[in-house]
C-alpha cells in the first residue's frame, strides 16, 4: 500500500529502478552495497524505518515509521562531474529547498555544508559517501533524512542543533511522497547544470546566516568566527574574520553555529 502510492508518486521520474523496505538498518548501506553490484544511475533505496541509519561525524539518525524521509539516490558521476563531487551535497540541499517552496510555500535555507533548516532549525541532513574504483569514482550515495512529521524529531538532549520538521512548520499535515516527488524532480532538473555558474547562484541565494556571524569547529583546530559571505568556486565556506581578513573554510568533519561578533 505504501510502497505502491510511492511507487504511482515516482512514476514520471527517471528512476530505473527502486527498493522499498518497511524496515532497513541505513539505506547509504544499501545503496553502497547495490552500487557495487551495478546498480544505474538514478537508481533509489527508500525506507519507512532505520533501524540503524547514519549521519554526518559518526552520528546515528534514527527514522521512526511514518514520520520522515530516508532515502539513498544512486548517481553515476559523468565525467564532466568527477572534479566537482563536491556538488552532489548542495544539489540535494537545494533541491529539498526548492520542493518546500514549490509544493509547500515555505523558505528553507542550506545550512553549509550539510543541513537544510526552516525557521533557522533542522529539518533535514544529508550523507554523501561513494564507492571507488581505485582513482575513478563509481558511485555516489546521496542519502537525505528529511524529519516530516514532528515524531521524526528527536528530542532536545539529543541532538546537536534544534530540529524541527516540515509539519510543524507548515501546521498542517504533508504528503512525504509528494515532497519526494518535488525534490527529485528538482534534483534531476539541476543536476543537468550542475557546474553552472547559475548552480553556484542558487546555492549561494538558499545558503543559511549570509551576512551573518557564524563560529566553525573543527577537529583539532581552533574554532573561527565570521560573517559569511557566500561560497567560492570550491564550495569552500567564505567568512570575513574581525580582522578584516577573508578565510575560506573546507566542508570537512565540521560544526557551524550562528555566533557573537566578538566570540
Ligand atoms: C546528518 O545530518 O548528520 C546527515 C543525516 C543523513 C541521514 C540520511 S537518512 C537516509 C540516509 N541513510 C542513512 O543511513 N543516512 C542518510
Amino acid at each position: 500500500m505504501l510502497e505502491e502510492s510511492l511507487r504511482i508518486q515516482l512514476a514520471d521520474l527517471p528512476i530505473p529502478e527502486i527498493h522499498f523496505f518497511e524496515t532497513i538498518g541505513s539505506t547509504n548501506d544499501e545503496a553502497l552495497a547495490w552500487s557495487e553490484t551495478g546498480a544505474a544511475d538514478g537508481c533509489l533505496v527508500i525506507a519507512d524505518t532505520q533501524t540503524k541509519g547514519r549521519g554526518r561525524l559518526n552520528r546515528q539518525w534514527i527514522t521512526r515509521p511514518g514520520a520522515a524521509l530516508a532515502f539513498s539516490l544512486i548517481l553515476r558521476p559523468k565525467p564532466e562531474e568527477i572534479s566537482h563531487l563536491f556538488l552532489f551535497s548542495p544539489l540535494g540541499g537545494l533541491a529539498l529547498c526548492q520542493a518546500l517552496s514549490k509544493g509547500l510555500g515555505l523558505a528553507a535555507q542550506i545550512k553549509w555544508p550539510n543541513d537544510v533548516l526552516l525557521n533557522k532549525q533542522k529539518v533535514a541532513g544529508i550523507l554523501v559517501e561513494s564507492f571507488w574504483s581505485g582513482e575513478i569514482p563509481q558511485s555516489i550515495i546521496l542519502g537525505i533524512g528529511v524529519n516530516v512529521a514532528p515524531e521524526a524529531v528527536p528530542p532536545p538532549n539529543e541532538v546537536m542543533y534544534p530540529a524541527t520538521s516540515v509539519e510543524q512548520i507548515y501546521g498542517k499535515p504533508v504528503d512525504r511522497f509528494n515532497l519526494l516527488h518535488d525534490l527529485l524532480e528538482s534534483l534531476f532538473a539541476w543536476r543537468v547544470n550542475l557546474t553552472s555558474d547559475q548552480f553556484f547562484k542558487a546555492w549561494e541565494d538558499y545558503l543559511a546566516f549570509r551576512g551573518e556571524w557564524v563560529r566553525v569547529d573543527q577537529p583539532g583546530l581552533e574554532p573561527i568566527t565570521g560573517q559569511i559571505l557566500g561560497i567560492n568556486e570550491n564550495g569552500n565556506l567564505r567568512l570575513l574574520q574581525n580582522t578584516g581578513q577573508e578565510i575560506n573554510v573546507y566542508a570537512g568533519d565540521i560544526r557551524l553555529r550562528p555566533a557573537d561578533k566578538n566570540q
